[in-house]
């Protein structure tokens, strides 16, 4: 199974976010019950290893994060795939990354080694894009790059699932942390 493991958007983060994205005319939107912001992904796993992942992760530190997401941006260059809101990389969300990624390891699950970059994706676009569809993100960017949101507490680390569908993905949680205790 394609699996990932995310840290869950509070509503008062959600919220503004779907409004956000109504603005926007480009693109696959990612539904508000999908947005997250991922701390590691896995990749093919085995039921297996994400049973032992599972159990491994209840002992994430009970210390939810502050979360502030700042500023609007684009991967992908001239061609982009993505927009998204990065979040502030604090010590906090840094660290927890790092402690997610070394229990996936002990768990014996292999990841690609990338900068940790945390952000959460709002809209994802097809190879093609229109001239139209370009002035439309270059509108929206130029409108909203410098949006942010107050500070917010994140208290929840999930297990997912990826189903890909025709549509993108759709996913399913399999496990829930709550950094609370
Ligand atoms: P993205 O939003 O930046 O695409 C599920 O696919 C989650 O895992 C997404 O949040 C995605 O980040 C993230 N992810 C990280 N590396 C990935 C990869 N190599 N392939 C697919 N998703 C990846």
């Amino acid at each position: 199974m394609r699996a990932f493991v995310a840290l869950d958007l509070p509503e008062a983060i959600r919220g503004p976010l779907t409004r956000l994205q109504a603005g926007l005319s480009v693109g696959r939107l990612v539904d508000e019950d999908n947005l997250h912001l991922t701390l590691a992904f896995l990749g093919e796993i085995n039921p297996q290893q994400a049973q032992d992942l599972a159990v491994r992760l209840a002992d994430l530190p009970d210390a939810p994060i502050d979360l502030t997401l700042t500023g609007i941006d684009i991967m992908g260059g001239r061609k982009p795939n993505l927009l998204f809101m990065d979040a502030a990389p604090t010590q906090a969300l840094v660290n927890l990354q790092d402690r997610v990624r070394r229990i996936a390891m002990d768990a014996g699950i292999e990841m690609e080694r990338r900068r940790f970059r945390p952000h959460v994706t709002l809209a994802r676009f097809g190879k093609v894009m229109t001239p139209k569809d370009e002035r439309g993100l270059a509108a929206f960017l130029s409108l909203n790059a410098p949006y942010s949101l107050p500070t917010e507490v994140a208290d929840t680390v999930t297990l997912y699932r990826s189903h890909l569908t025709g549509e993108g993905a759709d996913y399913e949680p399999l496990a829930e942390f709550l950094l609370t205790g």
